[in-house]
């Protein structure tokens, strides 16, 4: 690299909450709503979600320059196309990612990375008073949003997790911290045999239950660090991440209490990989060092935590979304 490449490559990181602002700009207004197949003009896009057309194009010319949609034209005057990437912030998009970047717009996300050198040199995490499962609670806006937002991460997870583990000879599957239950909806329509008990806070299972009902689902409120209901298969998925080692030896030993031999432990996180290449799994870990002192975890941390709280750790299936089924058994 030389100097100049140097500098630029400085420039976009060191810049960057610009374009993640610049994404948040467009999901908060809607912009994709109106894009259409064959695309729009800017001033007809600019009108129907408020904003003023030359300031909306340069915005979208930045985000364009990243894959996300396409400015063809000239500014004002220009009209904005679909790209793959751009189609996924409609709201009506089947597999839509505008919740999720709706929530890390809320003020309430988007300031809490400026704790991140008080949690470098402290060890403290950035949700402060309570936590923020309390502070979830406290707001049902912010929580159905949060919700929202975890499903709409989950598409492609889901997709990668039903291709990587055969869930249909499991009678019962436990989602525990399973928020709206989009993945064990997923599982229940793919596997007409299981049945499922949903299990997290009890304001989450409540509106979970409002999304329609189903006689092979069951909704469970309460915490894991009291009691958690028995399945053949119990499933984490993105929720260990949340936690430091000893809350996370914690729910794994409620868990575990009322275990029998047979029932098994899947826990599904984004993997970190090996190698200095980025990936969503080393970003993610910082922002769970950042938001609550938890992280992603390897291999071989998760059989520590395993081992501390009663399971083996027998497999680590990886998903093709980059994401990986860490397999415990009761000992
Ligand atoms: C990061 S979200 C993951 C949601 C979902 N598993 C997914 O990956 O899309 C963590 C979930 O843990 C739940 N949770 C937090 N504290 C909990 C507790 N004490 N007992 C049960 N669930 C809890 C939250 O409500 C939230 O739904």
């Amino acid at each position: 690299m030389n100097d100049a490449q140097i500098t630029g490559l400085l420039h976009q990181i060191n810049d960057g909450h610009f374009v993640a602002r610049a994404l948040h700009v467009v999901a908060e207004l809607g912009v994709a709503d109106f894009v259409g197949a064959d695309g729009a003009p800017v001033a007809h896009v600019a009108e129907r979600v408020g904003a003023k057309p030359d300031l909306l194009a340069r915005v979208v010319r930045l985000l364009a320059s990243r894959g996300i949609f396409r400015l063809e034209g000239g500014l004002a005057t220009g009209r904005i196309y679909h790209t793959p990437a751009s189609e996924r912030l409609a709201t009506a998009h089947p597999t839509s990612f505008r919740p999720f970047v709706r929530n890390t717009a809320t003020i309430r996300s988007w300031r809490l990375p400026e704790h991140m050198t008080h949690m470098v040199r402290t060890g403290q995490p950035a949700v402060g008073e309570g936590t923020m499962w309390s502070q979830l609670e406290a707001s049902a806006e912010d929580g159905r949003l949060f919700d929202a937002a975890m499903t709409a991460k989950s598409h492609t997870q889901i997709a990668g997790l039903l291709n990587a583990y055969d869930f249909s000879g499991l009678g019962r599957v436990v989602d525990v911290g399973g928020g709206a239950g989009h993945l064990l909806r997923a599982i229940l329509a793919a596997n007409p045999a299981v049945h499922g008990i949903l299990f997290d806070r009890p304001d989450v299972v409540a509106a979970a239950a409002t999304l329609g009902a189903d006689e092979r689902l069951e909704f469970v409120g309460g915490s894991f660090f009291d009691d958690v209901p028995a399945g053949d298969a119990t499933l984490l998925m993105e929720v260990l991440h949340d936690w430091s080692d000893e809350e996370c030896v914690r729910i794994l030993k409620t868990i575990r209490r009322r275990a029998e031999p047979r029932n098994r432990l899947l826990v599904v996180e984004a993997d970190v990989g090996e190698g200095d290449g980025p990936n969503w799994g080393k970003l993610l870990d910082v922002i769970m060092m950042t938001l609550f002192a938890g992280r992603q975890r390897t291999r071989s941390e998760f059989e520590a935590l395993f081992a501390a709280s009663g399971y083996r750790l027998t497999e680590a299936i990886p998903t093709d979304d980059g994401s990986r089924v860490f397999v415990g058994m009761p000992v």
